[in-house]
């Protein structure tokens, strides 16, 4: 039988208009946002692929439960749906709802870090990096070496290097390791995925060693497609049933609900430990709220408690993975250098393949995804020198995909302004940067474009 295509499995209730612009008016709009993508107002971008994080469409389950949120102070039922149904999914007994993933993660290291100590992952994301450091600690990245390159033909590109933890811990002792994390997708690597052998393998060592194991587990869903789909012995397994295998090997997790919650806010941090469990409810109290809600309101806990079982559906999984897989081999169709195979939730594009000629001082990550928004009106982001200065080793443009938000017909357009862009390749220039700040300086810096050589300047 001739495979049918796969289609988004929804029909659309609701719509939000998208925002039309002149490349003229475009011009001027990147102007006033200094040539800085993330200044510019979001109704002057057409298609929006800055980030997949709090931008998801809900589904009529979710708005329906909203109305259900029972805002009570203490004693609500919305946390009681909420815990049941994160420990359907994660298995661990004790669930403290935050505001968002970075909450999570503040608390977690709050009470398990101190100075001198050093945290072990596949990668961490960005802000699990800075709350560690906030702590003190040490925030160590072991990927396998593939996850260090480009387009690596590795299944599971987002492993850690397990001989390489073995050697930290024998090096350092294992009281300087409060905790091994896994980043599942590992985002810092692509989104790609972390295989369920490699759970195993780490498990062992922590266990070997007593050293618990946590798991950031922001994409744990798109995670679980990927071993359905690509490891051997997992095929007849439901994702749903592949996380809770995957869960029983670690000892708890972060979770920011803004990605496979597929809510706009929100996220937890759960553990098994009693004692630990008390200490992260007394931090919580403390800056974010009473343990049954966290800094959310109850609607929040009841989008996020449908929320994640829509995320481990089959049904939605396999168009979701199968649409970021479309954008990039559509792409890589065109002969644009992407990184392949694409991850769960975003598409890479390699600026320094792309833009040759501009040096990496003069950011062709950023010239590049500002070149793209012109053509098209079409936002990215750049990931490269101006996010980790002279640190970093690639210059990329990431095409992060919203969850349920944009169709087939929307990548196909995303598909036709890089043709063109990449047509006219020769004659984008580099940038310069006129500010920066001192934290996270690719938020809020200014540039501008640096001009031809030819022009008069
Ligand atoms: C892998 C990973 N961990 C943690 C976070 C932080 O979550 P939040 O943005 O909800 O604070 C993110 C956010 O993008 C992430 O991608």
């Amino acid at each position: 039988m001739i495979p049918r295509t796969i289609i988004e499995p929804f029909r659309i209730k609701t719509v939000e208009p998208i925002h039309w612009s002149t490349r003229e008016q475009r011009e001027e709009f990147l102007q006033a946002a200094y040539y800085n993508l993330f200044l510019l107002p979001a109704e002057d971008v057409l298609i929006d692929l800055l980030t997949d994080s709090g931008i998801n469409a809900m589904s009529t389950h979710q708005w329906a439960a909203v109305m259900m949120g029972d805002e009570s102070y203490t004693g609500s039922s919305s946390f009681d749906r909420f815990r049941d149904s994160v420990q359907e999914i994660f298995g661990y007994k004790h669930v403290i709802p935050t505001h968002q993933g970075r909450a999570a993660e503040r608390i977690l290291f709050g009470t398990m870090c101190k100075r001198g100590d050093i945290i072990p992952s596949n990668s961490h994301y960005d802000t699990t990096r800075a709350n560690i450091e906030f702590f003190g600690a040490e925030a160590m990245d072991l990927p396998i070496v593939e996850g260090t390159q480009l387009n690596a033909q590795h299944p599971f590109n987002g492993n850690m290097d397990v001989p390489l933890l073995e050697k930290i811990i024998e090096r350092v002792g294992p009281r300087r390791i409060p905790l091994v994390m896994l980043t599942i997708t590992n985002c810092p690597v692509g989104g790609q995925p972390v295989s369920m052998e490699n759970v195993r393998q780490v498990n062992a060592v922590c266990r070997r060693h007593n050293i618990p194991l946590y798991f950031d587990a922001c994409r744990f869903a798109e995670n679980a497609w990927f071993i359905k789909t690509r490891e051997p012995g997992y095929e007849q397994k439901t994702p749903r049933e592949i996380a809770l295998e995957l869960f029983r090997l670690g000892d708890g997790c972060t979770m920011s609900a803004k990605k496979d919650g597929l809510s706009n806010i929100g996220g937890f941090l759960s553990t098994n430990d009693d004692r630990l469990a008390q200490q992260e409810k007394d931090l919580l109290i403390l800056t974010e709220g009473y343990s049954t809600y966290g800094d959310l309101a109850a609607r929040d806990l009841e989008a996020i408690a449908i929320g994640i079982h829509e995320a481990i559906d089959e049904e939605y999984l396999r168009y979701r993975i199968s649409s970021v897989d479309y954008l990039c081999r559509h792409l890589a169709e065109a002969g644009l250098p992407v990184q392949q195979p694409a991850g769960g939730h975003a598409v890479y594009l390699d600026a320094r393949a792309f833009l040759p000629h501009i040096p990496p001082p003069q950011y062709p990550g950023a010239a590049l995804a500002c070149e793209i928004y012109l053509e098209g009106g079409v936002r990215t982001s750049e990931i490269g020198t101006l996010m980790f200065s002279s640190a970093a080793k690639v210059d990329l443009v990431r095409f992060a995909i919203p969850r349920r938000v944009y169709t087939q017909s929307h990548f196909d357009y995303v598909v036709e302004v890089l043709a063109e862009v990449w047509k006219k390749r020769e004659s984008i220039r580099g940038l310069r940067l006129t500010h920066e700040d001192v934290f996270m300086r690719h938020f809020t810096a200014h540039l501008e474009p640096i001009a031809d050589a030819a022009s008069p300047s």
